[in-house]
């Protein structure tokens, strides 16, 4: 297994370009299923674990790919089986998003269900009752959803979803794009990769309208084609490495970003003192003598994402004074927390909000990562805690985060990939 290796104590400056966003790219290379027609050309992918798991899955499912350079060729033509199995969906929740389209394309989908995660339940209730409303029979059984649609397509409708979700919207979509007539989904997610893949869809064919709202409009067309499509940067990433150069006290500029889709998290560090300056595809931030303390709370698009919430509980122990992050979004999500104390943190959990007491002199020690975002948490604590911090089971971090510790390196960061052997 790898690990990461950090000697803490060094200030970050110069600057780094973002990679493609994991979290558009995952339903796009996904929505390649809803033709035959042609092969698509998919730009700034990012090279991860996460992308690679979901190739896979592609390729069982009879599609030819190719990645070579962030650039993904795909033709779905001879894509005949229609289930995606255990195996292959255990390892990765996101797989769900191959239901909508083969639903949607061959009238029948059989997808396997995808586990619970580290931060609890994350339950696929509305990606069914999406389906359902289109005019799917849905029935559970032995693990595996089987889904048809009466009459072997699926039908224009209204969804109306209780909470936003992202995923559900997503496949929502792919499911809507091929239907006949008209839906309408109230509530829909508008977080900037669900934005991204409507443009994809239309790229292809596909008539969504509202897009960037909640409220989408999709008018079912017979046939789509393969596209090239450029995907957008990795917001998360960008967020990362900002919270990279503001908890070492650095100045940093990420190239390649939309800061409007930064704009919760930039005004967030503005608040915590730091100096924020953007041009139409830049963000420089330069870190404050002393961090001041704040309080964010993760919710849905526009507002601060849950996918940063860690990492800002990792800066705020470096604030002065106590600062309170709140997740209305996943109420367990703070497997961090622990992981954080041993280094030195002094953070509280009270039900789904998280008391952070700083500032805190950090002190190196093994850590264990346990999902994405905790372990870049965990990064980020290395860099300012004090001697050598190892972030192990970095095999988390490597599901998100593309070149992680070159990027870091490049900045000045003191950082390496060794192996070990789990029990040593
Ligand atoms: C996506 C992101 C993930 C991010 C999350 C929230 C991908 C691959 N992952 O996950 O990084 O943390 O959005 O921004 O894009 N819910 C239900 N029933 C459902 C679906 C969701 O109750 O059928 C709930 C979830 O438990 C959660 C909330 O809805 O409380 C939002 O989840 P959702 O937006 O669906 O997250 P994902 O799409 O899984």
């Amino acid at each position: 297994m790898d690990k990461l290796v950090i000697q803490g104590g060094r200030r970050l400056s110069g600057s780094v370009t973002a990679s493609g966003s994991k979290n558009s790219s995952l339903p796009i290379i996904a929505a390649t299923l809803l033709t035959g027609n042609g092969t698509f050309v998919l730009n700034n992918i990012p090279d991860l674990q996460d992308i690679k798991t979901f190739t896979q899955l592609l390729n069982h499912l009879g599609a030819e790919t190719r990645f070579a350079g962030n650039t993904m060729e795909i033709s779905t033509s001879n894509v005949k089986n229609v289930q995606a199995p255990y195996e292959l969906v255990k390892k990765m929740r996101a797989s769900i998003y191959v239901l909508g389209p083969m639903l949607a394309r061959f009238g029948t989908a059989r997808v396997s269900l995808p586990g619970g995660c580290a931060f609890g339940p994350r339950p696929i209730d509305l990606h069914l009752m999406a389906m359902e409303k289109l005019g799917a029979k849905i029935t559970i059984e032995t693990g595996y959803i089987d889904a048809t649609a009466e009459g072997g397509k699926l039908r224009g409708a209204h969804i109306d979803f209780p909470i936003s979700s992202v995923g559900a919207t997503g496949n929502a979509l792919m499911a809507a794009v091929l239907a006949e007539g008209t839906t309408t989904i109230g509530n829909a997610a508008m977080e900037p990769e669900i934005e991204t893949l409507s443009l994809f869809l239309n790229a292809m064919g596909a008539d969504i309208r509202g897009i960037g709202t909640t409220e989408l409009e999709i008018h079912g067309v017979d046939t789509l084609k393969a596209t090239e499509f450029d995907n957008i940067f990795d917001r998360i990433e960008a967020g990362t490495l900002l919270a990279a150069a503001a908890i070492t006290g650095g100045e940093v500029t990420v190239n390649g970003v939309i800061p409007e889709q930064l704009k919760s998290v930039l005004k967030k560090f503005v608040q915590a003192g730091c100096s924020v300056q953007t041009t139409g595809n830049s963000v420089t931030l330069k870190s404050p003598e002393t961090l001041i303390p704040t309080d964010v709370t993760a919710k849905p698009y526009p507002s601060f994402p849950t996918d940063m919430q860690a990492q800002w509980i990792a800066l705020m122990t470096r604030a002065k004074g106590t600062s309170h992050i709140t997740d209305k979004i996943y109420h367990e999500r703070f497997n961090h927390i622990p992981e954080l104390n041993r280094l030195g943190a002094h953070i509280e959990i009270r039900k789904n909000q998280a008391v952070v007491h700083g500032p805190r002199s950090l002190s190196g020690t093994k850590v264990m990562s346990t999902d994405l975002r905790a372990s870049a948490s965990l990064v980020l604590a290395g860099l300012v805690a004090e001697g050598t911090t190892e972030v192990l089971r970095v095999y988390h971090l490597d599901r998100g985060y593309e070149k992680i510790e070159a990027k870091l390196q490049s900045l000045g960061a003191d950082i390496r990939r060794e192996q070990y052997k789990e029990f040593e």
